[in-house]
């Protein structure tokens, strides 16, 4: 399963790399309004930490500008993702762009058949939305396994990226269903490799350690 890192916040970014678990990025608008600076100054910054997809998304919403705006974003660097929602305009401009190379990431997806044209239009990757989700009161994972489900039935080359992943149990669920990415804030990477019981081991072994060192001094 490959990590990426929800977020555009640099020192996030810097972390989480230091970890060697980030293979890529996802931003979008309201995560880049928290940064308070310019898309394309962030992106930069992000391109120059990460050597793996970069998702940067689009704020049009007729399929023209769409398409412009992915053209202009996907010229930044060979690593941009160019992110678009899935509305009926989004389809169009998918459409016209997966057939000049633009790598696309297929956003705001919130049932199979959404994953399903976005697929047959040439997304490259989708972005299921678990934790919406889940805070409506449906059942996120039914959506990813139907996707992977579909996906595989039809040989689509288009890889299933969790998104909006709220905790740890996002991510061994989706493992487990074979999901090829999932985008999380570095708070839930951190979460995953945390567990009570390592810290209260380690704390043992070197307390023993510890207490021989001076057996063996005295
Ligand atoms: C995905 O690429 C989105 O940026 C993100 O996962 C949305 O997450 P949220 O529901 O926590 O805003």
């Amino acid at each position: 399963m490959k990590f990426f890192l929800d977020t555009a916040n640099i020192e996030e970014i810097r972390k989480g790399v230091s970890l060697g678990l980030v293979d890529g990025v996802t931003t979008n608008p309201s995560l880049l309004a928290k940064e308070g600076r310019s898309l394309e100054e962030v992106a930069r910054e992000i391109l120059d930490l990460v050597d793996g997809p970069v998702s940067l998304e689009v704020v049009s919403t007729q399929s023209d500008e769409i398409i412009s705006e992915a053209r202009q974003l996907a010229k930044i660097h060979k690593n941009v993702m160019v992110k678009i929602p899935m509305i009926s305009e989004g389809l169009k401009a998918l459409h016209v762009v997966a057939q000049e190379g633009i790598s696309v990431n297929v956003t705001l997806i919130f049932s199979a058949t959404q994953a399903l044209l976005a697929a047959k239009n040439g997304a490259a990757i989708v972005s299921p939305f678990v934790g919406r989700l889940d805070d409506i009161g449906t059942d996120s994972m039914d959506l990813i396994s139907d996707i992977l489900t579909i996906y595989d039935n039809y040989e689509f080359p288009t890889e299933v990226l969790v998104a909006s992943v709220r905790h740890p149990v996002h991510i061994l669920e989706t493992a487990r269903m074979g999901a090829h990415i999932a985008t999380m804030p570095l708070k839930v990477m951190e979460q995953l490799l945390k567990h009570p019981l390592t810290d209260i081991g380690l704390e043992k072994f070197l307390a023993d350690w510890e207490k021989q060192k001076q057996l063996v001094s005295s």
